[in-house]
């Protein structure tokens, strides 16, 4: 095999996704099950950082420590029936946060696990949103079967009435809670069997019989229950959407799954099937060039920037998800922004638990590099001599607001810069109000514990104690329309008119309420959720 074919080859086994749900829906539980089937864990209960166990990038902070959470995300490599599979884990407690965004950035595909007996929560909305943006295929787990449910009906008819995509079930729920009996496997047309009997372990019983195999079915699942299942399937052959891959990759249909992650019940055939369906690395863009992810050269972008890992040095990682080609440890590469060549030093992986320098790495996968602090978000390092500049990563809007104040006076230099570095690194967004004098800082955050984190990081870094007054604002937008006459606007008055570092105009408002009487009042306005310059 020739070089290239390697690179190519390794490509094409890679498949890199996100898993995104609310708090407690299981997405957990479930890369807890997938990474087993990948043999990368041993121990099932090991990938959580609860007070106990070891996370894999938790150990940076003693923020995280005391709370025993880890407010950073992370990436997990591992190889299953040979794929080459990274999941990205998108923070979802407290430590939601604008990584969290970001982290979807770098994803090609999403699992969007759901609780249920609750179907669909506002954090699953929030990362929906984000997914829909970049039209990325989108698979839904329904998790907790095992317990008492919502109708499998109307569970898909709110992903379809709310998120507006089509839904194909590749599975039905035969009963739920107590009577849980299986799914039924609609390509394979065949019964997966859940029983008591094998309640807590993997070995569940794939039972081959068609719908016309009654007495069969009766004794497996209950006459009642076979019934139902029959009526169930002929209407969504019927009446359901068709399946079609190409909607699928575009984002459009969702294929469905239903299952018990805590049981290990329905992962095996879930991945199986994702990983068939799923993509490798998608091209990406820049400028009005596609980057061929199987195109030899090297190329990646950053999308995440972590500080101090190491508390005693002031250095940070940034993490890049490589785009295309192969990435070799000892090879100059081009930091566009920078306008320099560099090495990547310290390039490191993580595989489950293990953080492990590497040597080598290809397109689809994320690699953390050392980052003197020359790094930001959504830039591009590419090979030499190539003129890449990869489209720049949204500023996503913050949900809580501050004023934020140094309380000695004298630190003031100290003050600003800490909190623009921070700000630099996408921990937070800093806004002040135009001409009014006042030296206080508006901090944004997307997760309120990025308050506690900028408020730990300026009193240990830069020795820095803040006072921190909350603000009752809950949504931002940018002014779209640069021509506007911003002091002309007809704003309610608890409404509050920003500026970000970079100057772009912004509107903070205390309800959805407040920005509808701003679209009705100021004809022309145009406000956005994201920002991308
Ligand atoms: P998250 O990452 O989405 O926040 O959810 P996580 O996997 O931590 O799961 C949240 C809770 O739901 C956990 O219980 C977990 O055991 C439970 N769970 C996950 N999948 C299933 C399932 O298929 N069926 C049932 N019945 N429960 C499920 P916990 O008591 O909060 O935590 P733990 O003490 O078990 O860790």
């Amino acid at each position: 095999m020739t070089a290239d074919q390697t690179i190519t080859k390794e490509i094409q086994r890679r498949r890199t996704f996100a898993i995104i749900s609310h708090p407690d829906a299981g997405k957990t539980t479930l890369t807890e099950k997938l990474l087993l089937y990948g043999g990368a864990i041993q121990l099932a209960g090991s990938v959580k950082g609860k007070a106990t166990a070891r996370h894999a990038v938790s150990d940076w902070m003693e923020l995280e420590k005391q709370r025993g959470i880890s407010i950073t995300s992370s990436v997990m490599q591992f190889e299953y029936e040979g794929y080459c599979i990274n999941i990205l884990d998108t923070p979802g407690h407290q430590d939601f946060s604008e990584d969290t965004y970001r982290t979807l950035m770098a994803a090609d595909s999403a699992v969007m696990v759901i609780d249920a007996a609750k179907g669909i929560e506002p954090q699953t909305r929030k990362l929906f949103k984000i997914c829909a943006m970049r039209h990325i295929p989108i698979f839904t787990f329904i998790n907790k079967l095992d317990r008492e449910a919502r109708s499998p009906y109307e569970l898909m008819e709110e992903l379809e009435t709310e998120f507006g995509i089509g839904t194909y079930p590749m599975n039905w729920p035969i009963g739920c809670g107590q009577e849980f009996k299986g799914v039924y496997d609609r390509e394979k047309q065949a019964i997966l069997a859940f029983n008591e009997f094998h309640r807590g372990q993997s070995k569940i019983r794939a039972i081959e019989c068609t719908l016309d195999e009654t007495e069969k079915l009766d004794e497996l699942i209950g006459h009642r229950l076979r019934e139902t299942l029959a009526d169930d399937i002929e209407l969504l052959d019927g009446a359901g959407y068709d399946f079609d891959i190409e909607e699928v990759r575009a984002g459009r249909l969702s294929p469905v799954f239903f299952g018990s992650a805590l049981n290990n019940f329905g992962v095996e055939p879930f991945l199986e099937h994702f990983l068939k369906m799923t993509m490798p690395p998608l091209p990406r863009t820049s400028g009005d060039q596609i980057v061929d992810p199987m195109d030899e050269h090297f190329s990646a972008f950053v999308f995440k920037i972590q500080a101090n890992m190491n508390k005693a040095h002031r250095d940070r990682i940034a993490f890049m998800r490589i785009c295309s080609g192969k990435f070799e440890r000892d090879r100059e590469y081009f930091h566009v922004q920078g306008g320099k060549a560099l090495r990547l030093a310290q390039p490191q992986q993580l595989m489950a638990q293990d953080r492990a320098i590497i040597n080598e790495a290809y397109a689809g996968d994320i690699i953390g590099v050392f980052d003197p602090g020359i790094f930001s978000i959504g830039d591009t390092i590419c090979e030499k001599g190539q003129s890449l500049c990869f489209e720049g990563i949204p500023t996503f809007a913050p949900e809580h607001f501050a004023s934020v104040e140094r309380v000695d006076t004298m630190k003031r230099k100290q003050f600003e810069k800490g909190i623009q570095q921070i700000a630099q690194e996408g921990a937070i967004q800093i806004f002040h109000e135009p001409h009014t004098g006042v030296e206080e800082v508006i901090v944004g955050v997307v997760g309120v514990l990025q308050f506690e984190v900028l408020e730990y990081r300026l009193k240990s870094e830069y020795g820095v104690d803040i006072r921190r007054r909350a603000m009752p604002y809950e949504l931002v937008r940018w002014v779209e329309n640069e021509d506007f006459d911003i002091h002309k606007l007809n704003l309610t008055s608890d409404t509050k008119w920003v500026q970000d570092f970079k100057g772009n105009n912004l509107l903070l408002f205390t309800s959805s309420w407040c920005i509808n009487w701003a679209l009705q009042k100021n004809e022309g306005l145009r406000l956005r959720e994201f920002n991308r310059d």
